[in-house]
């Protein structure tokens, strides 16, 4: 079993990557591998809506870390993805990143545990938080939560390492996340599969 932890802040060091490491580290203590996928601090490209994509086992015509990414998609069972709060919603280069992964991709990701991570200084975490757990509500994947809202507060690492209440979130976040993929695993192996879905009906709201 496999978790890619996603850190969409700039900073590779950062708050959000001590919450991620936080959760990887349970992850990994409770025998699920783990891997950081930083997104590092070059601008990445909104979608432009094409559908390239959709024509080309998803392939996105702009090569960069999106491509990468989706190659490693189908090996992981769970993902956890990061962000620093920008004007109390996720950093412009993962909301970039998350709308060109997850776009016409449900089968890619449906029957796998998602969780998202936020850190910021002040405010606007819980609006950052429900608009990454959105790509997952849309995407028949099983969101995992923790015992309060998956944020860490702090201007820098530093500062973070400090917020022990956030700490512990990230802990319990990822002891939730281990027992589900450990349940999955074991009903999958058991003769209980993931759930098969209807073909999409798409009304576009206009018939
Ligand atoms: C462009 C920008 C916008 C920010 N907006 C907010 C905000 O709306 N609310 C807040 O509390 N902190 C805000 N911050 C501070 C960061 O969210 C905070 O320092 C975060 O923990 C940094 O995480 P990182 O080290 O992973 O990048 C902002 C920072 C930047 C660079």
């Amino acid at each position: 079993m496999k978790v890619l932890l996603v850190n969409g802040s700039p900073h590779k060091e950062g708050c959000t990557n001590l919450a991620l490491e936080e959760v990887s580290k349970i992850l990994e203590k409770n025998d699920i591998e783990t891997e950081i996928f930083w997104l590092g601090n070059k601008p990445i490209g909104g979608c432009i809506g094409c559908n390239h994509c959709l024509n080309t086992n998803n392939r996105c015509f702009m090569d960069d870390k999106v491509n990468v990414f989706l190659d490693m998609v189908p090996s992981a069972d769970g993902f956890v993805f990061g962000s620093p709060v920008h004007f109390a919603s996720s950093s412009g280069n993962l909301t970039s990143f998350l709308d060109r992964v997850f776009y016409g991709r449900g089968n890619l990701f449906a029957g796998k545990a998602f969780a998202s991570v936020v850190s910021c200084r002040r405010g606007g975490a819980t609006a950052t938080f429900d608009q990454i757990n959105k790509y997952a509500l849309i995407s028949n994947m099983f969101v995992v939560g923790s015992s309060y809202w998956n944020q860490i507060h702090g201007t820098n690492r530093q500062e973070a390492m400090q917020d022990l209440e956030g700490l512990q979130t990230m802990r319990n976040l990822a002891q939730n996340m281990s027992y589900f993929l450990k349940c999955t695993n074991f009903s999958h192996s058991n003769g209980i599969n993931k759930p098969t879905y209807e073909k999409s009906i798409k009304t576009n709201f206009i018939r």
